[in-house]
């Protein structure tokens, strides 16, 4: 199966666009909601919290794992590459989702790119670095946003306080007046309150939601390494799990998916 994990459910949206546009492929998503956030953590519990993901998935029968969290990303999947999977899963294989998003925003960018993101993200500097190796002339604004996921996990993205935050954090972005044309929405939450971005960043710059971007470059993958993509099971089979349990996580999973789906509770 191909896994999809997230610090909690913001990571479903990039597994629904997976399953739209290769729905023939057998998924397993795991978001630990029970320990959301993970942008105020720091990066050694990031690191910890993002290898029990990554274990519960491959137990699951993962063969890739598709870290769909910016943060995870940003601070565990170097490490995880380097040192966890030679020693725990040699034939398995974790990505990120920043590398492919820095490929994709160069080829478009002139100026200036902001990128909105979770603490952890931003104190990664992730984001400028891949962008930077890929083209040093373009500079990078960043803006830490750490009031957005407890609110999007909460399922309250369309009070209208988000809309007020959201001002300040991008006025904060574009507060000494760089030419910034890009702005990445770098958390794969901030999905959910895509409209509300939008419409404040306002015309004129270009806004970057990942999973149109994501997607694809996974199906590259894939297409490039055909002994992984041979043991991937073919069914159109979707599996989430949740290491949270309450009575809601159905209603609050299934906003994030765009259809009714049934969270399972992982234990790790
Ligand atoms: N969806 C995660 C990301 O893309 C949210 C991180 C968090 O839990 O703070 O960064």
């Amino acid at each position: 199966m191909i896994g999809f994990f997230d610090s909690g459910f913001g990571g479903l949206t990039i597994a629904r666009k997976f399953s739209d546009i290769a729905p023939k492929y057998d998924t397993i998503f795991l978001g630990d909601n029970a320990r959301t956030p993970y942008g105020a953590r720091s990066e050694e519990t990031i690191y910890h919290y993002t290898c029990e993901g990554v274990q519960f998935l491959f137990d699951n029968g993962a063969e890739l794992v598709i870290l769909a969290c910016n943060t995870a990303s940003a601070v565990a999947l170097r490490r995880i590459q380097q040192e966890w999977l030679p020693k725990y899963a040699p034939d398995k294989r974790v990505l990120g989702i920043i590398i492919p998003t820095a490929e994709e925003v160069v080829l478009h960018t002139k100026g200036a790119v902001g990128v909105l993101a979770t603490s952890a993200t931003v104190r990664s500097r992730a984001f400028t670095n891949e962008l930077k190796k890929r083209n040093p002339d373009i500079s990078i604004f960043e803006e830490a946003c750490p009031l957005f996921v407890p609110i999007i996990e909460e399922g309250e993205h369309e009070w209208e306080g988000t809309r007020m935050i959201a001002k300040k954090y991008i006025s904060n972005l574009f507060k000494n007046g760089a030419k910034i044309d890009s702005v990445i929405l770098g958390c794969t939450h901030y999905a959910l309150i895509e409209k509300i971005l939008l419409e404040e960043i306002g015309a004129g710059v270009r806004v970057i939601s990942q999973g149109t971007i994501i997607v694809p470059k996974i199906i590259e993958y894939l297409v490039a390494h055909p002994d992984l993509e041979k043991k991937l099971a073919a069914r159109g089979n979707h599996t989430f799990f949740s290491t949270e349990q309450s009575d809601r996580i159905n209603t609050l999973a299934s906003r994030f998916y765009g259809a009714a789906i049934n969270v399972e509770l992982a234990v790790l």
